[in-house]
């Protein structure tokens, strides 16, 4: 029998895009083929890209440069580019980089392995839907044949899209608007992984409390999902990200205070804390409204880990609007924070505010002052939980240091502890926080509370 084809999926951005690559890997699997070995190019090499980082140009079409000499020596050799970035750019792809087989786009990600096929008698393939087709979002078999990073922490995508029109986000455009797959589905699955051994699922969507949402054609279902995962047997940590701050109802701090498996953990991405920068964004909500609903949640669930992102530099933006920003950062006291220099993206409403741009040197100023605090608040809320005993999920040896083990809190908080050798990644074990650094906390091992669930190893995927 010939060696089967090999594959390599390479990803840029964010957790539904990582997802997204374990979903391909599955069916490229599915078909025959299997992941390449580390140091190896592989036979089909696939680009799963992003349009958030400003960066993942410049560094897609440098991978494909360095691409374009293996394929004049080895014309077997497949290149696929999918994603974000090939949806907004379609047939600029090939031109740029005519060695490239075939793009894809963002709704047609499970056709890329037939397209690869179709491309190896047709020549180079450009497919791209303008629009998803819902019963293809809503298909959940290619999540059940993932093939995971992890044994024991999943990512499970409950909607695609989003409906709300942000000025200065590109999503809506790339990935269509609110798809949501039915609960039903979403609870099999997440039967399904837990059996197997997952002992942590994080949900994904653009906008999750909205969930359901289409499926009703009136109110969202996140509080439900959230109640149902809370019943799974053997799921023992749900998180989700993001929810939007305007859709953050009682029903859904409710189930999270209310489901023992629901961790303690808030990204609430914030953007801006300037209500004249907020309305010109089109957030759909107010810096009170928006630390309202922080307190309500804070009041509910006991020891709540809050996170966010937010924009510096929006058009129009004023020192007296940074200002407020640095108003609201300290009154939500976060535990961590993205700060994001504005970029304007080809195709959205504030791309269009010329006129009203803050100058490169301003917003990086203004970035640095507020990362500054983002950073100290960390620190503080990091070495306020010195001397504390967490239920860490251990990952194993951190990827930055063989000899040091790293796991993640209940809150999602990276922990370093000595490594001991008998134990396993995906064991559940209680850490000692003896110091807190800026992005992560230092701590000893006490006790092992269990070893991993899963049995047999589920990761092949290459990266
Ligand atoms: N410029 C800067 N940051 C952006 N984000 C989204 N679009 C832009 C943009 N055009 C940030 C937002 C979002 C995060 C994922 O990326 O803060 O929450
Ligand atoms: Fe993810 Fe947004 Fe980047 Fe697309 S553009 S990969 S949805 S971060």
């Amino acid at each position: 029998m010939p060696e089967s084809r090999t594959f390599e999926i390479r990803t840029f951005g964010c957790q539904m895009n990582e997802h997204d690559s374990e979903r391909l890997a599955g069916l490229f699997v599915a078909r025959g083929l299997r992941p390449v070995g580390a140091g190896d190019v592989a036979d089909v090499v696939v680009f799963n890209t992003c349009t958030i980082r400003e960066n993942a140009d410049l560094k897609l079409y440098s991978a494909l440069g360095h691409l374009k000499a293996e394929k004049a020596r080895r014309p077997d050799l497949q290149i696929a580019v999918g994603g974000c970035m090939a949806q907004k750019d379609q047939d600029r792809i090939l031109e740029r980089a005519p060695w490239v087989d075939v793009v894809f786009g963002t709704h047609n990600l499970a056709e890329a392995p037939r397209l690869l096929e179709r491309s190896r008698e047709e020549g180079p393939l450009v497919d791209i839907w303008p629009a998803p087709d819902p019963d293809a979002a809503r298909d959940m078999a290619p999540a059940l044949y993932a093939v995971r990073e992890s044994d024991f922490a999943a990512w499970m995508t409950i909607q695609t899209g989003c409906d709300n029109t942000c000025a200065y986000c590109i999503v809506p455009s790339v990935r269509g608007g609110e798809i949501s797959r039915p609960l039903d589905d979403l609870v099999n699955e997440a039967r399904l992984l837990a059996a197997r051994g997952v002992t942590e699922i994080t949900v994904l969507g653009q906008n999750v409390n909205s969930y359901g949402r289409d499926l009703t054609g009136r109110s969202p279902l996140f509080a439900q999902l959230l109640r149902r995962l809370g019943d799974v047997d053997g799921l023992e940590r749900v998180r989700f990200t993001s929810p939007h701050p305007k859709d953050l109802r009682e029903d859904t701090i409710a189930a999270m205070a209310e489901t023992p498996n629901v961790c303690p953990q808030l990204h609430l991405p914030l953007q801006s804390g300037s209500d004249r920068v907020l309305a010109a964004m089109r957030r759909g909500y107010t810096a009170e409204r928006y630390l309202a609903r922080l307190s309500a949640a804070r009041a509910a669930i006991d020891d709540l880990h809050v996170t966010t992102d937010i924009i510096v530099g929006f058009p129009g933006e004023t020192e007296d609007d940074f200002r407020r920003t640095l108003d609201v950062v300290a009154e939500a006291e976060y535990d961590s924070a993205y700060p994001f220099q504005f970029s304007p993206r080809e195709g959205t409403r504030a791309a269009h505010y010329v006129e009203e741009f803050v100058p490169a040197e301003v917003v990086r100023e203004r970035f640095l002052r507020l990362k500054d605090v983002l950073d100290r608040s960390a620190l503080r809320h990091h070495e306020a939980r010195e001397g504390r005993l967490e239920e860490v999920l251990v990952e194993g040896p951190s990827r930055t240091n063989d000899a040091v083990f790293s796991g993640r809190t209940r809150q999602g908080k990276l922990v370093h502890f000595d490594p001991s050798p008998t134990l396993k990644a995906g064991s559940l074990v209680d850490v000692r926080i003896t110091h807190g650094a800026p992005y992560h906390l230092r701590g000893t091992l006490e006790s092992v509370r269990r070893g991993p669930r899963h049995k047999t190893r589920l990761t092949v995927l290459a990266s």
